[in-house]
């Protein structure tokens, strides 16, 4: 997130870019590995554009550390499975793997996510026409991570709201920190209730919750929770987004998906590789090695471009393509290694749930010809401001 908080601050990189895949394309070719201003700590910062390199890093976590994350957002965000290394990562991630395990997530498919979506387009249903990310993506992840965690889904305005703020920590740190402790506020009252009456919900998990005989304490949860809602938001409701816009731009595609929803998983995988809502994570390295022959000193400050490693020429044929029939498997969106996107099977299932709903409830689905054609901008996060649609108005089921 720097904007992302999966990546780091660093100097050089131009965070308020719209349209960086150029630039990205230009970097690639000309050397796989750019050295950048500073990083966190005043430390050599490098960009790593290519998708072998961007993996190998990702799975070598003797030589490359998580810990950058504390020094960048632990400030904002407190104590964090992101910037854990070895067992105590292991330790807590444990602890709320398990309620993201695909098959912890069929429960939610019904009771949670479906009625999400559909409540919301009840709303636009009869109306024929919508601005989809104003009325659906913006509020549909939240509300489901929301209900997940335990939170009143009713506040997803504010959740919504400090995700966007925390998640722009690079361009507005005071905002950000401001946004952390305001969500603070609100949650800790909900863990100390959970303390004495535990529900069926993940703060309830956390708070009975122990590591090494111990419980975990406020700060640890408020860890958690403080990732969690920005994760489980700000990343899949972009990527949403990204998928709308893909079909909504590709009529002929758009009409073979909605005759055939099996192929919405191509769909998703290949949005998510040609404009992953996540472009960057952050490493530092914690011994002198090299990538791709760059030598990189101990204490560098990593920059590991998955937007960049998506178009790449070198592991893609025509990348820039948009391309539902490619296989775009084994991709690094979600990370890889031991700090893997613990939401990627949560995000997969919203995302082929949300758009099966709204393909249904929605019949001929278009882009409206009188607006402005939807853009996905962007720089460390990358999703449309709008996505304004025009369709066949129906009445909500009684
Ligand atoms: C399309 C949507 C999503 C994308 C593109 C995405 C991307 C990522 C990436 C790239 C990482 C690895 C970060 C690293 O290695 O430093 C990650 C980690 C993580 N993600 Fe996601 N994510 C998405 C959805 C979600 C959702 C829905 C949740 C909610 C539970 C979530 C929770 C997490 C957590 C907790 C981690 C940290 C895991 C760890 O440190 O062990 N993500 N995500």
């Amino acid at each position: 997130m720097a904007e992302s908080g999966y990546s780091a601050a660093v100097e050089g990189l131009d965070y308020a870019a719209l349209q960086p895949h150029d630039t990205w394309k230009a970097l690639r070719q000309q050397c796989p590995v750019q050295p950048l201003g500073v990083g966190e700590g005043g430390r050599p910062a490098y960009m790593v554009m290519r998708h072998d390199d961007v993996e190998s890093v990702l799975r070598d976590a003797t030589t490359f550390s998580n810990s950058i994350h504390n020094e960048s957002m632990g400030p904002v965000m407190g104590e964090l499975i992101l910037g854990m290394d070895g067992q105590e990562h292991k330790d807590h991630r444990d602890l709320v793997a398990r309620a993201f395990r695909a098959s912890a997530l069929a429960r939610w498919d019904t009771e949670l996510i479906a009625p999400a979506i559909n409540a919301l387009i009840d709303r636009i249903a009869p109306l024929g026409h919508a601005d989809l990310v104003r009325d659906i993506t913006t509020q549909y992840p939240v509300q489901v991570i929301a209900g997940i965690v335990g939170v009143p889904v009713e506040d997803h305005d504010r959740f919504q709201r400090w995700a966007q703020d925390i998640t722009g920590v690079a361009l507005d740190p005071g905002r950000a920190i401001a946004a952390s402790r305001e969500m603070a506020a609100y949650l800790l009252p909900i863990v100390h209730d959970r303390r004495e009456r535990p529900t069926d919900d993940l703060i309830s998990d956390l708070v009975t919750a122990e590591v090494d005989g111990r419980s975990l304490t406020d700060e640890r949860i408020l860890g958690f929770l403080r990732l969690l809602l920005p994760a489980g938001a700000e990343t899949t409701f972009r990527a949403m987004g990204n998928c709308l816009v893909a079909l909504l731009t590709h009529p002929d595609v758009m009409a073979r998906v909605v005759a055939d929803r099996d192929l919405l998983p191509a769909v998703i995988e290949e949005t998510l590789r040609w404009e992953t809502s996540v472009t960057i994570v952050s490493r530092n390295a914690v011994a002198d090695t090299e990538i791709a022959g760059c030598p990189i000193p101990d204490g560098a400050v990593l920059m590991l471009m998955s937007g960049s490693s998506g178009r790449d020429e070198s592991h893609y044929d025509n990348p820039d393509e948009w391309d539902i029939d490619r296989k775009a498997e084994n991709h690094l969106f979600f990370g890889t290694g031991r700090h893997q996107c613990l939401g990627m099977h949560l995000a997969r299932l919203e995302l082929r749930v949300g758009l099966d709903i709204i393909l249904d409830r929605l019949p001929d689905l278009r882009l409206d010809p009188s607006e402005p054609a939807p853009v996905i901008e962007g720089f460390a996060f990358r999703s449309p401001p709008s996505i304004p649609v025009v369709f066949t108005p129906m009445p909500v089921p009684a």
